[in-house]
């Protein structure tokens, strides 16, 4: 049986989750936060596999590659502070097509006004934003639901 696989991109700064502004992004590392969503995965059935950089190039090229190399069905992305500012990535989406889902650790919303507006909101299936690190387990949750058929995301 051929697994469906799920990405899940974690964009500059996000290498220091635990350490980095705790009070707005929580305690738990990177590490260990990949780790729990793997295990979330298994459970489901699902192939998952994370990546993070802290470069835009290197992030446009994974998000080419999880079409071309990779045969991704659904991407999580936290694409952080180049959520704001990457017009290139937003186009990398929208070449690929593949439906993702927008991770926000923080509420951008209640933020300064420069963290207010993204490039990726209006082509996300969905956008989880101020949850904390639980919000990835959310996303990941939708995006088994949406592999299983059970819910109905835009593509
Ligand atoms: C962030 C919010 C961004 O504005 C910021 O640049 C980040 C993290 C979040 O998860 O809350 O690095 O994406």
């Amino acid at each position: 049986m051929v697994l469906k696989k799920v990405l899940v991109l974690h964009g500059p700064n996000l290498n220091l989750l635990g350490c980095r502004e705790s009070k707005l992004y929580g305690a738990t590392t990177l590490e260990a936060l990949n780790s729990q969503l793997v295990a979330q995965a298994d459970v489901a059935s699902i192939s998952l596999e994370c990546k993070q950089t802290n470069s835009e190039c290197e992030l446009i090229e994974f998000v080419q590659q999880a079409r071309s190399d990779d045969n991704v069905n659904l991407i999580i992305i936290n694409a952080a502070a180049y959520t704001h500012t990457s017009i290139a990535l937003r186009d990398a989406f929208l070449a690929v097509q593949i439906p993702f889902i927008e991770v926000h650790i923080s509420n951008i919303y209640a933020r300064e006004d420069y963290r207010k507006f993204s490039y990726l909101a209006d082509i996300a299936a969905g956008i989880i934003v101020g949850l904390g690190t639980g919000g990835y387990k959310l996303a990941l949750q939708a995006a088994i639901d949406f592999l299983d058929h059970k819910l109905n995301i835009k593509e």
